[in-house]
Formats: structure tokens, sequence, C-alpha cells
């Protein structure tokens, strides 16, 4: 059984405040290149949100004329607040995505923003997700950076010359990370750049796109503490796709 800590009151107490749940998708800097990575048409088609919060992501595909959204979290805190919102088309599903079934060949897009870092049997839930999909379609997943997720101790530090710098070390130390993010004692996984793509290619996806986020001058601007995010990749944007996609799916 997953660590399920957005049930942890102490946590989601912290975490609700964050400007990207106070907002939603308009408080989430890295929406807009994760955004340009989804096929470009929705209508009618059948998605698949996997760690859905509070649904933004799904309402959004609702929106942009989704016919249904099956919206799965392991916390049933989350799952709480996103039926607050209007939820016409999403069926929301409270489970452990460690060991979750989807449909096979049943979902056009899959979906999935800064989740699959928590998840231990990465092989298996790929594989799922694999099986789940239509021929040509999409799998379009966040995660944090594996730059930003190795260090033992993930935080900027001050050179003498008073630059902010990132202390990469443990790159190549994959497994369990414990940081005390919100509350104490949250276990993300750490892979490399390298063993993802190989996690991808041995599921037998193709590699669409991938990006490595940071704020543009304009978002810094209006943003100012988010300058540092300029110094190291915070998340790492991936498209993959099961066989080629027609130009109607691209
Ligand atoms: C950082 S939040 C992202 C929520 C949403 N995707 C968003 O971008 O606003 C991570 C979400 O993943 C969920 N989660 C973590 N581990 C999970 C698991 N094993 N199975 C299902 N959901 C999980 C958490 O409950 C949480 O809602």
């Amino acid at each position: 059984m997953a660590q399920n800590m957005y049930d942890n009151e102490a946590f989601f107490k912290e975490y609700i405040q964050l400007p990207r749940q106070v907002k939603g998708l308009d408080g989430t800097p890295e929406w807009p290149d994760l955004q340009s990575m989804f096929p470009r048409r929705l209508e009618g088609k059948n998605v698949a949100d996997l760690g859905c919060g509070f649904g933004w992501v799904s309402r959004y595909c609702i929106e942009q004329g989704a016919a249904k959204v099956l919206a799965v979290d392991i916390s049933g805190k989350m799952l709480s607040k996103a039926r607050t919102f209007p939820s016409n088309g999403i069926t929301y599903v409270q489970g452990d995505l460690e060991s979750f079934n989807l449909d096979f060949d049943a979902y056009d897009f899959i979906f999935s923003s800064l989740t699959l870092h928590y998840i231990s049997n990465l092989a298996r839930l790929l594989s799922e997700i694999k099986f789940a999909l239509k021929p040509g379609g999409s799998f379009v997943f966040s995660i944090e950076h594996p730059i930003f997720s190795a260090p033992r101790n993930a935080k900027f530090i001050k050179d003498s010359e008073g630059h902010s710098v990132w202390p990469l070390d443990g790159y190549f130390d994959e497994g369990k990370r414990t940081t005390n993010w919100l509350a104490e004692g949250v276990v993300k996984e750490h892979h490399t750049v390298s063993s993802w793509i190989t996690k991808l290619l041995s599921a037998r996806f193709t590699l669409w796109q991938i990006k490595e986020w940071c704020p543009s001058e304009q978002q810094v601007k209006e943003n100012p503490m988010w300058a540092d995010e300029q110094q190291r990749p915070s998340f790492l944007l991936i498209r993959v796709v099961k066989d080629v996609p027609t130009l109607e799916q691209f």
C-alpha cells in the first residue's frame, strides 16, 4: 500500500494554500508548457487523469469537449475537494496507482501531473497505461525533475559570490527520498532522466516530446521569487504515444 500523505491533516492544510491549488491552472507555472503537449483535439475523447488531486485538468478536458474523464486519486481529502466543483462527465475514483487496473484499449488520452514520482512500481503502472490506451493514444505527464529530486539536502545554497547554487548529489543513487515538504516524512522516488526514458521505452512507448520546465522571463517578472527556478529544471514534462498517432489524434 502506497503512502497517502495528502490525507494527512497537517500536510493537507498546507497543500490547499499553494497558489496552484488556490488558483488552479492559472497558478500552475508549468501549465502552458504541459498544455502545449496535449493532443490538439479532445472533443469526444475518453480521458484518464491519474493522481487527479482537485481535478483541475479533468475539468479542463471536459471544457475542451472530452466525452468523459476517469479521475483517480488515492486521497479521500483530495477527491472530496474535487467533488465540490462541477463534475459533469468526470468519474472520481479512490484508488492506489500502485495496483489500479485500467480497462483495455479504452482511452484516447491519459494524463498525470506530479504524481508518478510517488510510484515505486513504475514498470507495472506504465504497462497498465500502455494497455489502456487506444492505438495512437497519448500519455502526457509531469514529474519533479531528477535534478530537483536527487539531492539529500534539496535546498539552494549561496556560493562565495552570493549566487544561488543547487547542491546536486546522489543523482545516480536511484530510489526513495524522504523529504520534509509541507510535513515530515514525505516519500518520493528518484530516477535518473535516462532511467525514466528507458522505462518508457521498455513499456514500448514511442517518445514524442520532452521538456525541462523553466519559468519564462515574463513569468519571473510577474513572480520575482521564481528567479532561482531558472538555475535548474524543477519539472520534467513528457509525452509518449502508443503506436503512431494519426493526424486526427496528433
Ligand atoms: C502533487 S499532487 C498533484 C495533483 C494534481 N495532479 C495536480 O497537478 O494538481 C499528487 C497527487 O497524487 C496523488 N497520489 C500520490 N500517490 C498516489 C497513488 N499511489 N495512487 C493514487 N494517487 C496518488 C496524491 O494524493 C495527490 O493528489
